[in-house]
């Protein structure tokens, strides 16, 4: 895993906030015999309070961040996806987003609603980042319907159960994961540590039997090439689990850029998926200037879909993100946004092409729906059920 040689060179403030949060990292690792499992590493670089990525108050979102979203190249993502909320809105009076960004999602999607006059009651967002969270406020706040449903914020997912709609763009790769490596003596996991001079390092050790179970479980009956690194995500799971908790009846859609199994441990993926973002260039080196980049895995639908079996949940529906906006009427939302604003057409239609040619964000960002409660037959979820290839 190598850094491209020409990054952007970091500021002297950022590169202060970086070494300070590097400290606080090499004092874990000392305290804990010399090895931090990734998972913990990516938790500290990210969610340190004041220092990791998401916390230290940084540019995130857009030209002048680090990486843009969906919801972030155009606001026919979230208008196409609040169709959705149809398939829970005869009982449902509550959304519930995960990780709102710059709250454009969430815009979006009410707007739709708004004009359609089908707004649920509730609109919350489970926010980590104090900046974000004012962003979004901002952004909500300046709509005109706000008198007309109420939008709260959340630090963790709610404790009361509601019924409705979940949404959740871009959250499981940011959710912390392991690492691992197999070599011919069995598996390996891959942590940080530091060397004399207090630089992070790579090391391994032998997995610990938790973790050696659920890599035997998850990777049974795959043909691995030898030395295979890769990442295996406890914290997914766990959070897919917790769902029933706080909604009672309804639908969770998760979208994410990931595969089924067999291609999420392909062998052409020898070295991982671990990446990360710094001023748009996207590079492997998650040990670099920790605080300054996002990092962020790719998802293996295949154990989200067990897990949400184990939690008595129905995997409703798998799709490509064209398939899934494409059944969703995006054709439509795009003819109508260019019907009102014909100087925008071209902009537009360049948006459209990003969310769904294959060669962007098309077919390596999937859309998974989790049936709670009910039975849930999805009403135009996909153009093509991918649920087979789980
Ligand atoms: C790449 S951003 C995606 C933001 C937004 N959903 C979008 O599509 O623009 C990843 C987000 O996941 C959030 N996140 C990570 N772990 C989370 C958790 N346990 N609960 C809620 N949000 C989380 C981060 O705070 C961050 O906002």
């Amino acid at each position: 895993m190598d850094v491209p040689s020409r990054l952007p060179d970091p500021s002297p403030p950022e590169l202060a906030l970086s070494a300070e949060l590097r400290l606080r990292i090499v004092n874990e690792i000392k305290a804990n015999d010399g090895f931090l499992p990734f998972d913990r590493y990516m938790t500290l670089a990210l969610f340190e309070p004041g220092l990791g990525y998401y916390m230290n108050g940084s540019r995130k979102f857009g030209a002048e961040g680090d990486f843009v979203t969906a919801p972030e190249i155009s606001p026919l993502f979230g208008r196409t996806l609040a169709r959705q909320w149809h398939n829970v809105s005869a009982y449902g009076d509550t959304i519930i987003e995960f990780g709102g960004g710059t709250g454009r999602l969430a815009a979006s999607v009410l707007e739709a609603l708004a004009v359609e006059d089908a707004l649920p009651a509730r609109y919350l967002i489970v926010e980590l980042s104090p900046q974000l969270r004012a962003e979004q406020r901002a952004r909500l706040g300046a709509l005109p319907f706000t008198d007309r449903l109420e939008i709260g914020w959340l630090h963790d997912a709610p404790a009361a159960p509601f019924e409705g709609l979940v949404i959740a763009n871009e959250i499981l790769d940011a959710l912390p994961t392991r690492i691992f490596r197999c070599d011919e003596e069995g598996f390996l996991e891959r942590g940080v540590g530091c060397d004399h001079t207090d630089a992070l390092i790579w090391h391994e050790r032998p997995a610990d039997g938790t973790l050696a179970a659920v890599l035997a479980e998850r990777l049974d009956g795959l043909a691995l090439p030898s030395d295979l690194v890769g990442e295996i995500s406890l914290q997914q799971a766990l959070w897919v689990a917790d769902l029933p908790r706080f909604i009672r009846r309804g639908l969770a859609l998760l979208l994410d850029y990931g595969n089924p199994r067999h291609d999420h441990y392909h062998p052409a993926r020898g070295e991982g998926s671990v990446r990360c973002y710094w001023k748009h260039r996207l590079h492997h080196d998650p040990l670099w200037l920790p605080g300054l980049q996002d990092i962020t895995a790719s998802v293996d639908f295949t154990a989200v879909a067990e897990a949400a079996v184990n939690a008595s949940l129905q995997v409703a529906g798998f799709s490509t993100q064209a398939g899934f906006l494409l059944a969703n009427g995006i054709e439509a939302q795009l003819q109508s946004a260019m019907q009102a604003d014909p100087a925008a057409a071209a902009r537009l239609a360049a948006q459209a092409r990003m969310l769904l040619l294959p060669s962007e964000m098309g077919t390596s960002f999937k859309v998974m729906a989790l049936g709670l409660g009910d039975e849930l037959v999805l009403r135009d979820f996909a153009v093509r059920d991918e649920r087979h290839r789980l």
